[in-house]
C-alpha cells in the first residue's frame, strides 16, 4: 500500500462504523487523473523513439540482411567447411576442401574447391548449403542468386537446386554454364511453381562429370523490401516499419567496437561489391559477411524515414585494446571524417563520389555522430581525450553536426551523452521517475540501449509493463530525453541463434513477430504528441504509472496508463482547460491473463493490443483498466 492509500485508509477507519468498514467493497478508494490539457510544460521530442542494432543474434545475417546462404564467402567457421557438406548421389565421389591459395579478389582470398572424380548426369555431385536453419521456400517466387566461380574444366555446367529435407521434392533448379579458368561472377534464377511454403530446404551445387570447380561468394536473395537487389526481409522490415521509428543507431553496440581493433567495424571494408569486403569477425562469436555494409545501412534509413545515428569507430575495443589520444589516433579521426563525407558529401567529394559509384549520388541527411560505445568501460581512461580529438575536428568541419558522447567527459562539452539501462522488471518500475529530477543545464540524453530484461528468447508481458512504466518517465521527460532506443533488436529464435536475450523481434527463416514489449513500443511511438502535458496520479497503487502528451496540431490527447497490477483499475479522469471534447474516444489495450503472458514463433499474436471506441461522458469521466495492460487513451479536444 502506499502513503497516500495507508493515510486515506486511516481517515476513513476513523470515522466510520466497523461494520460498515468490513462490508463496504465501495470503500476502496479511487486512483484519480487530473490533467491540464492547457498547460503543456515542453516540447515532446519528435524523435524520441527510434531503433538500435548490431550484428549480434544473427541480426543482419539469417535476420533482417536477406541473404538465404549462410558462410557464402565460404570457409571461416572453425573448420572451415563446417556450412558447405558434400552431395554425392549413386555412386559419385566428391571432395570438398578450403582453398588458401585461390580467391577472387584481393579481398577474398580463399575459395571451396570441389573436387568430384566421379558423377554422371544420373549421379551428379557437389556441395549444400542449408542457410539460417533452413532455406524457406514459397511458391511462385523468383529467387535472384550469384555465385563466383573457376574450373580446370572450361564448359562443364553448374546445376543449382533447391531443393526440400523431408519430401525431396525440388522447388526450383537452374544450369549455369560459361565457367573458365578465371574467376567470374555468374547469376541465376530459382523459380518456384505450386510448391508448399516450408523452410527445410537446401541449396544444391552440383556438377554432372569428374572435374575441379571453385566457388565464393554464393548467394541467393528472395524478393525484398522496396525490390532492393542484396536489400532486407520484407516481414521483419514491415515490423519495423510499424515502430515508426525516428531514427536508426548504427553499426552498434559492441559491434562498431569489435573484441579487438582489427575487429572494429572498419566501414571502408563494408562498402562497394562484395567480392570487396574482406569479412570480419564480430565480438558475438560468428563472422559477418558484411553484407550489411554502410551503404545498406544508410538504405535501409531511407526506407524507413529514419535518420541514421551514425557511431564512428574511437579508437577502444573490448579486449581493453585502445589507441592513445593524439598522433596514433589521427587516422582514425581521419576515418570518421570520410566516414561522414561518404554519408553526407555530394557526388564530387572524394568519398561523396565512392557513395555515387556504390549506386548511391545522393547524400544522405546526418544530424548525429556518437563517438564511440560504452567508453567507460576502457580500463586506461583514455576516452576523455579521445572524445576530445574526434570532437574537435568534427566540429571544425561539420559545425552543425550534434555530437554523442558514449561517457561522461570533462575536456569538451558533448551536445548529447548516450546511457545505458539494462534492467530487471522491478528495476524498470522504479526507475520511472529517473529523469523527473536530472539536471536541465548539461547535455542532451539520449538513451541508446535499454530494455527490461525478462522473457526469453524475447520478453514477456512483464517485461512489456515495466518497459511501458519505463517510457512514460523518458516521455515526460522528453525536453531533456531527446532520443531512445531498445536493445537488442532482434533475434534468431531457434537454438543457437541467440547471444542475449530478450531481444524484441524473434524470428526463423519463414516468419517474424514482435513480443509484447515491441508492441508497448508500438503504442507508444505511434501515440508520441508534441508536447508533454501535466498530469497528477493519486491514490493509484504501486505499479500504476502514466504520462499524458497532447498533439497541437491535430488537437488529440494521449492518455497512456499502464496498470501492472493483478487488479482492475477504475481510475477517475479529469481534464482541466478544454473547451470541447469528442464524445468518442479510441481505446487502445494490451493485456494478459498474467505477466508471464508472452508471443512466440508459433503463437505470434498471444498478446498484441486491441483498440476500442469508447464514450466520454464529458471532461470528468471513469475509465477502467484491465489487469496486467499497457493502455493509450486518444481523446479529440
Ligand atoms: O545490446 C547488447 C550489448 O550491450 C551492446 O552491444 C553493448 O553496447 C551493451 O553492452
Amino acid at each position: 500500500m502506499n502513503k497516500s492509500i495507508a493515510v486515506a485508509a486511516f481517515l476513513t477507519s476513523a470515522l466510520l462504523p466497523f461494520s460498515l468498514l468490513t462490508q463496504s467493497p465501495s470503500l476502496t478508494i479511487q486512483p484519480s487523473l487530473t490533467i491540464e490539457v492547457d498547460h503543456p510544460t515542453s516540447k515532446v521530442s519528435p524523435t524520441l523513439y527510434g531503433l538500435m542494432t548490431e550484428e549480434i543474434n544473427y541480426s543482419y545475417d539469417g535476420g533482417i540482411y536477406g541473404e538465404l546462404v549462410r558462410d557464402r564467402t565460404l570457409g571461416h567457421e572453425w573448420d572451415a567447411i563446417r556450412l558447405w557438406p558434400t552431395v554425392a548421389r549413386g555412386d559419385s565421389i566428391v571432395n570438398v576442401s578450403a582453398d588458401d591459395s585461390s580467391g577472387p579478389s584481393p579481398a577474398l582470398t580463399r575459395s571451396l574447391r570441389v573436387t568430384v572424380s566421379k558423377a554422371s548426369e544420373s549421379s551428379p555431385a557437389g556441395v549444400e548449403n542449408a542457410g539460417y536453419w533452413g532455406i524457406p521456400v514459397r511458391p511462385h517466387i523468383a529467387y535472384s542468386g550469384s555465385f563466383y566461380a573457376m574450373t580446370d574444366s572450361p564448359g562443364i555446367p553448374v546445376t543449382v537446386t533447391l531443393q526440400n529435407d523431408q519430401t525431396g521434392v525440388v522447388a526450383a533448379s537452374a544450369a549455369v554454364t560459361g565457367l573458365t579458368g578465371e574467376w567470374k561472377r555468374f547469376t541465376y534464377t530459382l523459380k518456384t511453381g505450386d510448391v508448399p511454403v516450408s523452410s527445410n530446404n537446401h541449396l544444391i551445387l552440383t556438377i554432372a562429370k569428374p572435374a575441379t570447380v571453385w566457388l565464393n561468394l554464393v548467394s541467393l536473395f528472395p524478393p525484398t523490401y522496396h525490390d532492393r537487389p542484396g536489400g532486407n526481409r520484407a516481414d521483419i522490415m514491415n515490423l519495423l516499419a510499424g515502430m515508426q521509428p525516428k531514427f536508426l543507431r548504427l553499426p552498434g553496440g559492441n559491434y562498431l567496437e569489435g573484441e579487438h581493433i582489427a575487429e572494429r567495424f572498419d566501414w571502408k571494408k563494408t562498402i562497394g561489391p562484395w567480392v570487396d569486403r574482406p569479412t570480419h569477425m564480430s565480438p558475438w562469436h560468428y563472422r559477418s559477411s558484411d553484407g550489411m555494409g554502410l551503404l545498406e545501412f544508410l538504405e535501409w534509413c531511407e526506407d524507413l524515414k529514419m535518420q541514421p545515428v551514425l557511431a564512428v569507430y574511437a579508437g577502444y575495443s573490448l579486449a581493453q585494446e585502445h589507441v592513445d589520444p593524439g598522433p596514433a589516433l589521427e587516422p582514425y579521426v581521419q576515418d570518421a571524417l570520410d566516414e561522414i563525407e561518404y554519408v553526407t558529401g555530394s557526388a564530387d567529394t572524394k568519398w561523396g563520389a565512392e557513395r555515387a559509384k556504390d549506386g548511391h549520388p545522393a547524400p544522405f541527411p546526418l544530424r548525429y555522430i556518437e563517438v564511440g560505445n560504452e567508453d567507460q568501460f576502457d580500463h586506461s581512461h583514455s576516452y576523455d581525450g579521445r572524445f576530445a580529438q574526434f570532437y574537435r575536428a568534427i566540429k571544425q568541419r561539420h559545425p552543425d553536426l550534434q555530437i554523442i558522447a558514449t561517457a561522461p567527459v570533462k575536456s569538451v562539452a558533448p551536445d548529447v551523452l548516450d546511457e545505458h539501462f539494462y534492467m530487471s522488471a522491478a528495476q524498470s518500475f522504479s526507475e520511472a521517475h529517473h529523469y523527473d529530477a536530472a539536471d536541465r543545464n548539461g547535455p542532451k540524453i539520449f538513451v541508446g540501449e535499454w530494455a527490461t530484461r525478462e522473457g526469453d528468447p524475447t520478453p514477456n508481458l512483464e517485461a512489456a509493463l515495466a518497459d511501458a512504466a519505463w517510457l512514460t518517465g523518458l516521455e515526460r521527460n522528453s525536453d531533456l530525453v531527446i532520443m531512445s532506443s531498445y536493445a537488442p533488436l532482434f533475434v534468431e529464435v531457434n537454438p543457437g541463434g541467440m547471444q542475449w536475450a530478450p531481444d524484441l523481434i524473434g524470428y526463423d527463416a519463414l516468419s517474424s513477430y514482435g513480443s509484447p514489449s515491441y508492441w508497448t513500443q508500438v503504442m507508444f511511438s505511434t501515440h508520441l504528441g508534441t508536447e508533454v502535458v501535466p498530469a497528477a496520479l493519486a491514490d493509484a497503487p504501486p505499479r500504476v504509472f502514466t504520462s499524458v502528451t497532447r498533439d497541437d496540431t491535430t488537437h488529440k490527447l494521449f492518455v497512456k496508463v499502464v496498470n501492472a497490477t493483478s487488479t482492475s483499475q477504475s481510475v477517475a479522469i479529469s481534464l482541466t482547460g478544454v473547451k470541447k471534447l469528442a464524445p468518442q474516444a479510441k481505446l487502445t489495450t494490451m493485456s494478459g491473463k498474467t505477466p508471464n503472458a508472452t508471443n512466440s514463433i508459433t503463437h505470434p499474436d498471444a498478446v498484441v493490443p486491441i483498440t476500442h471506441t469508447v464514450s466520454i461522458a464529458g471532461p470528468k469521466f471513469t475509465r477502467t483498466f484491465a489487469p496486467y495492460s499497457v493502455n493509450v487513451l486518444e481523446l479529440s479536444y
